[in-house]
């Protein structure tokens, strides 16, 4: 469901990405902006104001994490639901995340995206972001039931 444009879109930006950058910005973002998904991150320690959240190795290291895992998914277009059936078993089950925070986490690293790129974040690159991080959320919203 993929056109050639649009996975040349995704790859390109992603080849450029600082993981580790944009991972640690995204979940922090998201810690600051939507603090009741702070509750699920109980075992990081001080998350009371943006600074400590900024600062916060954990945050940071977690956030890396988020990231790469994405990256699976890049490297995985025509299979991102299989490719994510465990983690969404994992964050369903386990951590009991209520998916609308996946639909969050996605437009927030949008806006990382287009502060990171600029004016390299065109319009037709955003569209086609604006897809991979819908098909990322149904896709670890998949196995909820
Ligand atoms: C753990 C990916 C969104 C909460 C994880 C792990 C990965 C991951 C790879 C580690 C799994 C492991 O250790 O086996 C993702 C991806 C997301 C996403 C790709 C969306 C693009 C979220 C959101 C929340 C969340 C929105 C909550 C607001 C958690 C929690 C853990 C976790 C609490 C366990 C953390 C720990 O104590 O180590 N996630 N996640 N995730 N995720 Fe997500």
């Amino acid at each position: 469901h993929w056109t050639a444009e649009e996975k040349q879109l995704i790859t390109s930006i992603w080849s450029k990405v600082n993981v580790a950058e944009c991972g640690a910005e995204a979940l922090s973002r998201l810690l600051i902006v939507y603090p009741w998904t702070q509750r699920f991150f109980s075992s990081f320690g001080n998350l009371s104001n943006p600074t400590a959240i900024n600062g916060n190795p954990l945050v940071r290291a977690h956030g890396k994490k988020v990231l790469t895992s994405f990256g699976d998914a890049v490297k995985n277009l025509d299979n991102i639901k299989k490719c994510f059936a465990q983690l969404s078993k994992l964050h369903c089950e386990k951590l009991h995340v209520d998916p609308e925070n996946f639909r969050l986490l996605g437009d927030i690293l949008i806006i990382v995206l287009a502060s990171h790129f600029g004016k390299d974040f065109t319009p037709a690159c955003q569209s086609a972001w604006e897809k991979m991080v819908h098909v990322v959320a149904h896709a670890l919203a998949h196995e909820y039931h």
